[in-house]
């Protein structure tokens, strides 16, 4: 695994304050925040949210992509905070800056970039590889918050980017915020497009050698683990037929095969290898209707030719958390999704119960390959022993865990599973979800980073 050191050395108490700019590039969406620190471990936060438009994921110049990211953050400004931003405009002809504007008129930007990122100081980091479907092959080696900065500058924006934060570090910096009294957090986990987790290690125990500035005052610093890339070599990690088809057709073959098990962008498209080749197996009655007399369908198959079962990511992770969460014995919300989503004619109650078995299936994989990487770091962080740790708190965001039913219970029952080995101490490990996480936490490293800037300044 990558094993990033983030220059990130300390957690958040609650108790700072102060109006941040954060900005979320994840998987699906681009997200723009401010964020006000309360300083009693609440926050308020503003976010405009888009879609990234399909084709600037794989364009061939990286300042196409930071073009847009930029544009939104002047449509940000404009609508949540004309007033500053006008006066800024209005001051900035009679200032000399370089920039055109004075220090403290300068929103600081926390940069939420998530992936996997060579991390040369607080704001400052090359990008190792893509992943998640993008692939923009330009932007590789680069240092992505000088990218943005140059787009930004273009715009001529009050914006300075000041900390770049992978967002299971924002999560980590988030659920310490929030959590009043608590144990600290340990980790900051996601489980939604991607996989990915960060955790707080010893400075001693880190072999790479950190180059540049960084606290050095509390002996310890956030690793971003990547474990996304846990296993590559397929050593360890079970594979069926459908995983390795997924790959091979992958924007990315041989990489992020532990995130290809567990995130909802593959989910969905390993549960529809499974069913096709299900269906195409001699003898099978899935989604067969031999008195088919509607037009649309052919003789011997209920699924449309445009279904989305038979297109590469045509079937959505979503529908498998609609099958799990229908547990009528009918599962009649399962068969009209399936209808609707999936163009299936009339899907029989044993259509929707083998469907469901399958996805129950995958996702249940998912859940427990998840609960190895917490078991990990909760191994790691030497807390399982520790008579004094009552509680081990995780912070988790992403669509996946929020959304999905059960998928934190699943991860708990396999950290049971952990405990019946021998491993004992994982019944203390609380996931709790830290909504609107890496947002805040990018917030609360922009604070520590204005900081430092101010006092080397
Ligand atoms: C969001 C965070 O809540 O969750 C993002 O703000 C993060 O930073 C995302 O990348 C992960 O979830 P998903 O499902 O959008 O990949
Ligand atoms: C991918 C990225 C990683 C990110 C994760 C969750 O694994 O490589 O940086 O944290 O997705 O979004």
């Amino acid at each position: 695994m990558s094993q990033i050191p983030t220059y990130v050395t300390g957690v958040p108490n609650g108790t700072e304050k102060g109006l941040y700019l954060a900005v979320d590039l994840g998987g699906t969406n681009f997200r723009v925040c401010s964020v006000t620190l309360n300083g009693d471990t609440t926050f308020n936060l503003t976010y405009n949210k888009v879609a990234i438009p399909k084709e600037l994921m794989v364009t061939d110049k990286a300042s196409k992509l930071f073009a847009f990211l930029a544009l939104q953050i002047e449509n940000f400004l404009k609508e949540h905070h004309s007033e500053h931003f006008e006066s800024h405009r209005r001051r900035r002809a009679t200032i000399s800056t370089p920039s055109g504007y004075r220090e403290d008129e300068v929103f600081h930007l926390g940069f939420t970039f998530s992936f996997p990122v060579q991390q040369l100081a607080i704001n400052k980091g090359n990008l190792m590889r893509w992943t998640k479907g993008f692939d923009i092959e330009d932007a590789v080696g680069k240092d992505v918050c000088a990218l943005l900065q140059t787009e930004i500058d273009k715009l001529k924006l009050p914006v300075k980017v000041a900390a770049l934060v992978n967002d299971t570090v924002g999560t980590l910096m988030a659920r310490s915020y929030t959590s009043t009294g608590a144990q600290r957090s340990t980790l900051g986990a996601i489980f939604g497009t991607g996989t990915n987790g960060a955790y707080i290690e010893k400075t001693s125990n880190i072999k790479k050698k950190i180059e540049g500035e960084y606290d050095e005052s509390t002996g310890e610093m956030v690793i971003n683990t990547e474990w996304g890339s846990f296993d590559n070599q397929l050593n360890v990690l079970p594979t069926t037929p459908w995983d390795k088809e997924l790959d091979t057709k992958s924007v990315n073959p041989g990489f992020q095969m532990f995130e290809k098990r567990i995130s909802g962008m593959f989910l969905g498209e390993i549960t529809r290898l499974a069913i096709l080749e299900m269906m195409q197996s001699k003898d099978s009655t899935l989604f067969r209707d031999d008195n088919s007399s509607h037009n649309d369908w052919t003789t011997t198959t209920t699924v449309a030719s445009q279904s989305g079962l038979y297109k590469q990511w045509g079937l959505d992770t979503a529908i498998m958390s609609v099958a799990a969460a229908d547990s009528t014995p009918e599962l009649s919300t399962l068969r009209q999704e399936l209808e609707k989503d999936l163009n299936i004619y009339t899907p029989s109650l044993e259509d929707a119960q083998a469907f469901k078995t399958v996805a129950d299936a995958v996702a249940r994989r998912a859940a427990r390959l998840s609960a190895v990487a917490i078991g990990a770091v909760a191994i790691q962080s030497g807390l399982l022993k520790d008579p004094e740790a009552e509680v081990i708190d995780i912070g988790v965001d992403g669509s996946l865990v929020e959304h999905y039913p059960f998928f934190r219970d699943m991860i708990y029952e396999a950290l049971r599973s952990i405990d019946e080995i021998g491993i004992q101490g994982a019944s203390k490990i609380r996931i709790g979800v830290a909504k609107d996480g890496s947002g805040v936490g990018a917030a609360l490293i922009a604070l520590v980073a204005a900081k430092m800037d101010k006092s080397s300044g």
